[in-house]
C-alpha cells in the first residue's frame, strides 16, 4: 500500500474524496424506513430494524466505513459463492456442475424446482447452496467440514471478523422444513453425489448460513473477489483465479434471486445478498463493498443495500476513478 501510494498507483487515488462520497449516499439512503426485517426465522427477526452499516476495502488495502461497522450479522445467503468457490477450488468445474445449473432460475430463492437435467438452476439459490455444501468434503466428519468452511472465512476476511451464531444455526435448523423438502426433492431426481448425507449436507448449509462477520470484515471479502482470489490483508491466495471468475459471473447473473436480472440492468456490478440484510457488491480490480441493513424488500434483498448499489452504480463509473 505504501509504495503505492508514494508512486501514485493507487486503484482509487483520491480516496478521501470517494470516501466522502459513500458518506454521502450512506446518509441518503440512512433515511429510508422502507421493507421489514426476515421473520420466517424467529433469530432473524430480532434483528435491529435499524441497523445500518457500509464498508470498503479496496484491492490495494485502503479502507473506510460508516455506521454500525463493529455490529456481526450473520451472513445468510451470502455464504453461498463462498461455498460454491470451495466446492470449485476442491472439485473444479466439471465435477461442480455435474450437480449444479449455472443459469438464473427466475423463480424465488427457496422455489421447489429443478432445471431440466433435474438439478439445480444455480449455487446462489438455496437448492444449489444445499448441493454446494453436500460437494465440501464429504469424507470428512461434520466437525473437519465446517473447520474447513471457517478457515475460508477467516482467510477471505481477516480472522477477528468472523464468527458463528449458534441460536441462529439451531433456529434456522428447527424451521427448515422447505429447506428438507429441497434437499428430498433433489434426491428423488438423483441429483447428489452417491452417497450424499443429507441431514449433514443440511446442517452445514445451516451452519455456513449462521456464520457472522461484521461489514468490514464483509467488504475484505468483496475485495478478495475483486482481486482474483488473493487477500488484500494478508496477500495469501485464498481461491484460484479462474475461481473466483466463475463465481463472480454466476453472483452477476443470479446473485440477488429473483432480482439479478434488474440489479444487473441498473447496477452491473456482481453481488450477494441475504435474508439477514447483508449484501457485498465486487468492483473487479478495485475494491470490494459490504453493506448491512435488515429492512428486506419482497424478493429478500435489503432494501437500504439495494438503493445503496443504485447510488454507487449512478454516481462512479468505475474506470476513471
Ligand atoms: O432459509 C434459508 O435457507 C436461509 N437461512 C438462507 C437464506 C437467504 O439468505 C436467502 N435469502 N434471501
Amino acid at each position: 500500500l505504501l509504495s503505492r501510494a508514494l508512486t501514485g498507483n493507487l486503484v482509487i487515488p483520491d480516496f478521501t474524496a470517494f470516501c466522502a462520497e459513500i458518506t454521502r449516499m450512506f446518509d441518503a439512503v440512512r433515511d429510508c424506513r422502507d421493507g421489514e426485517v426476515a421473520a420466517y426465522i424467529p433469530q432473524l427477526a430480532r434483528a435491529d430494524a435499524d441497523g445500518f452499516a457500509v464498508a470498503v476495502r479496496t484491492i490495494d488495502g485502503q479502507r473506510f466505513a460508516i455506521g454500525d461497522t463493529a455490529t456481526r450479522y450473520c451472513v445468510q445467503s451470502t455464504c453461498k459463492p463462498i461455498n460454491y468457490a470451495i466446492a470449485l477450488d476442491r472439485l473444479g468445474v466439471d465435477a461442480v456442475h455435474r450437480h449444479v445449473g449455472r443459469e438464473p432460475s427466475g423463480h424465488s430463492f427457496n422455489a421447489i424446482t429443478l432445471n431440466a437435467a433435474g438439478l439445480p438452476h444455480n449455487p446462489m439459490i438455496n437448492a444449489g447452496a444445499i448441493m454446494c455444501a453436500s460437494l465440501i468434503a464429504p469424507e470428512q466428519s461434520a466437525a473437519d467440514r465446517f473447520d474447513t468452511v471457517m478457515q475460508t472465512w477467516g482467510a477471505l476476511a481477516g480472522e477477528g471478523a468472523v464468527g458463528f451464531d449458534n441460536a441462529v444455526f439451531l433456529s434456522e435448523r428447527d424451521t427448515a422444513d422447505r429447506n428438507f423438502a429441497l434437499a428430498y426433492f433433489m434426491r428423488e431426481n438423483g441429483a447428489f453425489p452417491d452417497g450424499t448425507d443429507l441431514k449433514a449436507t443440511l446442517d452445514l448449509y445451516f451452519q455456513c448460513c449462521s456464520i457472522t462477520v461484521d461489514a468490514p470484515g464483509m467488504a475484505t471479502i468483496a475485495a478478495t473477489f475483486a482481486n482474483g482470489g488473493v487477500c488484500p490483508l494478508s496477500n495469501d491466495r485464498v481461491f484460484t483465479s479462474d475461481t473466483t471468475k466463475n463465481c463472480l459471473s454466476l453472483m452477476a447473473s443470479c446473485g440477488l434471486y429473483d432480482f439479478s436480472g434488474e440489479f444487473a440492468f441498473t447496477v452491473g456490478l456482481p453481488a450477494k445478498s441475504g435474508v439477514s440484510g447483508a449484501l457485498f457488491i465486487t468492483i473487479p480490480g478495485v475494491c470490494g463493498i459490504a453493506v448491512w441493513s435488515p429492512r428486506l424488500d419482497a424478493l429478500g434483498n435489503s432494501v437500504r443495500g439495494v438503493e445503496f448499489a443504485r447510488r454507487l452504480a449512478g454516481r462512479f463509473a468505475f474506470d476513471g476513478l
